[in-house]
């Protein structure tokens, strides 16, 4: 049997899973790190704490393998994305803590390269909008604001790199500076169309070339770790081999290979990606385009949609007006009750993302009465993640039944053959014909909430899928990797490792489900004050 080693670098926490060859969880290991917090607005980590708790992880689960640790094939990394790190070549050190993607300090130059005209740019060349959540305003906040750090830039002794590029530095003590397409997508730096870091964005943003890392597709052998660094027993030789962002890594781990396939991922926030096959197709519903996972050079893209508050409100509901104990008892609170009772809750608490993109929304519960309890506004509150989930369905549905707008670059680049004509492509995967989501596969940790799974399905009026092995992330790199060290033949064999755990039916008339999103969108437009 051989194993693979997956490292989960998260927002929140270090994971480290090795997974069997049929995708089955062996052993997982998790450590928190600080938030830090240093103005309203700001969000940081200490890089050497976000390698420190990966490192420690990735120990702790070979010690639990013992003996198998000998069998893991390879090593795959997936990671909170869009989160920036630069450091010194020579050192390793760190210039700065890294500054998370949740942060909003870049706003301004945003708002810079918006007023020059640049949005059209940014939006056909990489796919995104100009916003501060990417990683290319934060890098460049950096170079203006850290002593000293725009003269070692222009020197060429710093590098950026996301956190996975920050941990395959670290992996192979500083022998390899790279990323894999899918994070390389997120820094707003990155021609998705080229697959190349692109000079005009870098010109526009002031960014030295030299500070770049090498971009790879996500199955690729990136380099060997320093032999002992996870354990003295384990293989001498342990390949990364797969790199994605964490969404990316997802909708992956899912088996979504082909257009139409679509996932959410239930987290802090939600994720909802739907592959796009090798069509690049820009949003006109407030949606972004993103480079998918790509196991080969050939370019995939997924259209994706962000939601800040997700699993997050039900923290609030905990820390924030002590309605619950612990998290797991929201389930139980709102199921007293057979609805919100007309209470509308949403939660705006750092602005809205996808599809309204309002940054300065505040949260807002509507529709109290004599009779609302604490019942109702958890079950509002847990409704409200299905419903910004199913606002990202809706964009998706529309991006997918609107005629290609004139000029609109949803074809392969200019100058380039059919996809499928370009060594080392696989086949075309069926785009054409695709008008319509037909399912939605969940995962992160408020799938297992059964209620909320139900109400999705109700809301979206197709089936919400929850497969068995939720861990869809880890997974997502595990085969990454497994794909390319030849554990894993092709993605037909990972496709049968996909197995449903439960399938919701919608089972609410639709004019309901219809009457339902009219009133959340009229709570949208209370919060935003529209
Ligand atoms: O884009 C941000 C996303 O990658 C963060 O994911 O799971 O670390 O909160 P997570």
């Amino acid at each position: 049997m051989s194993y693979i080693l997956a490292l989960d670098q998260g927002t929140s926490s270090s994971r480290s899973i090795v997974f069997d060859r049929d995708g089955q969880i062996v052993a997982m290991t998790q450590r928190e790190f600080r938030q830090l917090y240093p103005q309203p607005g700001w969000v940081e980590h200490d890089p050497r704490e976000i390698w420190d708790s990966q490192l420690a992880t990735a120990r702790e689960v070979l010690a639990q393998v013992g003996a198998r640790a000998q069998a893991i094939a390879a090593l795959g990394i997936t990671n909170q994305r869009e989160t920036t790190v630069v450091w010194d070549r020579a050192t390793g050190e760190p210039v700065y803590n890294a500054i998370v993607w949740q942060d909003r300090r870049a706003e301004p130059t945003c708002e810079a390269l918006r007023a020059a005209g640049l949005e059209p740019v940014v939006q056909a060349k990489t796919g995104l909008r100009i916003d501060a959540y990417f990683s290319g305003t934060k890098l460049k906040w950096i170079l203006d604001h850290v002593s000293g750090a725009r003269a070692r830039a222009q020197r060429g002794e710093l590098a950026f790199g996301t956190v996975d590029s920050w941990l395959v530095w670290q992996l192979t003590g500083g022998r390899v500076h790279a990323t894999d397409v899918s994070n390389a997508s997120r820094t707003m730096l990155f021609n998705v169309r080229e697959n190349r870091w692109d000079e005009e964005l870098l010109r526009a943003l002031d960014i030295p070339a030299s500070l770049l890392p090498d971009v790879h597709p996500s199955s690729h052998r990136y380099g060997e770790v320093i032999p002992g660094l996870l354990d003295a027993q384990g293989p001498k030789h342990l390949a990364i081999a797969g790199i994605a962002g964490d969404q990316q890594a997802a909708l992956f781990g899912q088996a979504c290979f082909k257009a139409g396939l679509a996932k959410n991922t239930y987290g802090t926030g939600c994720f909802m990606l739907m592959h796009t096959g090798e069509r690049f197709q820009l949003s006109q519903n407030g949606l972004v385009t993103t480079s998918a996972a790509q196991p080969s050079a050939t370019p995939e893209y997924a259209l994706e949609g962000s939601v800040f508050i997700g699993g997050a409100v039900v923290q609030w509901l905990r820390d924030g007006i002590r309605a619950i104990k612990a998290s797991g008892e929201v389930e139980s609170l709102a199921d007293t009750v057979p609805d919100s009772g007309g209470v509308m809750f949403v939660p705006a608490f750092t602005g809205l993302g996808a599809p309204y993109w309002k940054p300065k929304a505040t949260g807002a519960i509507v529709g109290l009465t004599r009779g609302s309890t604490a019942a109702h506004i958890a079950r509002a509150a847990l409704e409200s993640i299905a419903f910004q989930s199913a606002a990202l369905l809706q964009a998706m549905s529309r991006d997918l039944s609107a005629p290609r707008p004139a000029g609109t670059p949803d074809g392969p680049p200019g100058g380039r053959g059919p996809a499928s004509e370009r060594p080392g492509a696989r086949p075309a995967a069926p785009t054409a014909s695709l008008s319509q989501v037909t399912e939605l596969r969940v995962d992160g940790g408020a799938c297992v909430n059964n209620l909320l799974m139900q109400f999705q399905a109700d809301l979206l009026g197709i089936p919400v899928v929850r497969p068995k092995v939720i861990e869809t992330t880890a997974l997502g790199a595990a085969y990454l990797a497994g794909l390319q060290c030849g554990v894993y033949k092709n993605l037909d064999e990972l496709a049968a490792l996909w197995q449903v755990d439960r399938r919701f039916l919608p089972t609410m008339p639709r004019s309901r489900a219809e009457e339902l999103m009219a009133r959340w969108e009229h709570a949208v437009r209370q919060a935003t004050l529209e």
